[in-house]
């Protein structure tokens, strides 16, 4: 535990020390950049300070990391294949998206090594009509409805849980400080404290952090830095869906996600995340093409919607929905500019089915398929997947992952696959026909009928 005297304001943007807070900062002119900090004792920087012995990393290599897989596979993976012992992670995610739910269900997996879910948001009460709600076996769970950071270490210290859940550290505070929980200060010192604590006795603690309207973890940028994994738990609307992403990771990728489905029994896994994405269509309509994704290790197969309608004598509109705005914009260029159709007195509106968001360029000829299709009134061929990078020139390129992607349109009972030259290797996927083109116009010839 450090020694304080008492707190002082630091300005984040010069350094600039004051003992009362202030609204801009004497140095360097900042509006609001005044923080609260524990001041300490004087002795530390002590001239007289003694010197440490460095390690050689070669004698402390460890043994490889232990993890504690919890079975919630969307979960594990997303953390790089379990919590790693001694590890912090920060979930973050809107209200009501359900981080509450999981931190519950994730402490049940570990019920054998007495869980400690830790709340200052709610009641034990509440806690205990969740578990029950959730027919989740509370035998083993440990509750504590306590905000002050120093009570919450020193509960730790002494029963030394298998794993902490923290909900949420905005609502923690320490004595040592005079500004309120959830201020800057306060949140970055209790995450410090458990940083601390969690290196000190190996005992992984997981944060749960509200998101700011800017979509940052409230509590600032710093407590990214702090902590070994940030996640993010996202809902879109009226989805029932959940995607857990990782945005940063110490111990694995940050490219996997994990998806849920939020039921009244709680989050349940999607094993099949293709079908979410996928609308049942009983004949081909027009404006609607279906691309393969790489999400981290996984394909997925979403539906791309396009409708392009006349724009009268107004400006024309291109608003992009879960697409980037800017790439679709470079598609209608490269559409009017090398397959001579013109968008241009036209509104285009582009979706992507179920509220997913692409950013992978695979996407790109799936997209100028719905595009064409919408334009000219016909539909895609039936139950195609169209795959490809789309470049200035009009080429089709080959993006990573193709195995896969014909893997997850074969399983999902595609039937033709078209998709740039090069992958005879991975053709014999199933029954699947596969078209290899080189130019857009080529493809979309193929498929717009
Ligand atoms: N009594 C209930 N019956 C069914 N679903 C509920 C009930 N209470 C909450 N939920 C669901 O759980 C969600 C809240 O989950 P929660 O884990 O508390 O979110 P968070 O902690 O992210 O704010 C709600 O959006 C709702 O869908
Ligand atoms: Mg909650």
């Amino acid at each position: 535990m450090l020694m304080k005297t008492r707190s002082v304001f630091v300005c984040q943007e010069c350094g600039h020390r004051s003992l009362k807070w202030l609204g801009k900062c004497p140095s360097c002119g900042g509006w609001g950049t005044f923080v609260e900090e524990p001041e300490l004792n004087q002795d530390s920087s002590s001239p007289q300070t003694k010197a440490y012995e460095p390690v050689p990393l070669a004698e402390s290599v460890p043994s490889s990391v232990e993890r504690l897989r919890s079975g919630i596979s969307e979960f594990d993976r997303v953390m790089g294949g379990g919590i790693v012992p001694g590890s912090v992670t920060v979930i973050g995610g809107d209200p009501g998206v359900g981080k509450s739910t999981l931190m519950l269900q994730l402490c049940a997996r570990f019920a054998e090594k007495k869980p400690l879910y830790v709340t200052g948001e709610e009641s034990l009460e509440q806690l205990r009509y969740r578990a029950k709600r959730l027919e989740i076996e509370s035998q083993g769970i440990f509750g504590l409805t306590e905000q002050t950071i120093e009570h919450i270490t020193a509960t730790i210290e002494q029963y030394t849980p298998g794993l902490v859940v923290i909900d949420s550290i905005q609502t923690l505070y320490s004595s040592e400080l005079e500004s309120l929980p959830g201020s800057i200060g306060q949140v970055r010192y209790c995450a410090d404290q458990l940083v601390r604590l969690a290196k000190r006795t190996g005992v992984p603690i997981v944060l749960v952090g509200h998101v700011t309207k800017e979509g940052m973890l409230a509590g600032p940028k710093v407590l990214e830095h702090m902590v070994d994994v940030v996640i993010q738990f996202e809902g879109e609307g009226n989805y029932a869906y959940r995607i857990l992403r990782a945005i940063k990771n110490r111990y694995g990728s940050t490219n996997e996600i994990g998806i849920f489905e939020m039921g009244t029994k709680g989050l349940v896994e999607v094993r099949n995340p293709s079908a979410l994405f996928l609308t049942t269509r009983t004949r081909p309509e027009t404006g609607v093409a279906v691309a393969a994704t790489i999400e981290g290790s996984r394909a997925l197969l979403v539906e791309i919607q396009a409708l392009v309608v006349s724009s009268g004598y107004g400006m024309s509109q291109r608003v992009a929905t879960g697409f980037d705005t800017k790439r679709l914009q470079m598609l209608l260029a490269v559409l009017e500019r090398h397959l001579g159709l013109d968008f241009l007195h036209c509104d285009v509106f582009l979706n992507v089915a179920g509220g997913f968001r692409i950013d992978d360029p695979g996407a790109d000829l799936a997209v100028c398929a719905a595009l064409v299709s919408s334009l000219q009134n016909r539909p895609v061929m039936d139950r195609t997947v169209a795959i490809g990078e789309v470049s200035l020139t009009g080429e089709l390129r080959q993006v990573a992952g193709m195995e896969q992607r014909l893997k997850e349109a074969s399983k999902l009972g595609f039937e033709t696959i078209v998709m740039p030259p090069g992958g005879s290797q991975w053709s014999a996927q199933g029954e699947l026909v596969v078209h290899s083109v080189s130019h857009l116009g080529e493809a979309i010839a193929l498929l717009v009928q």
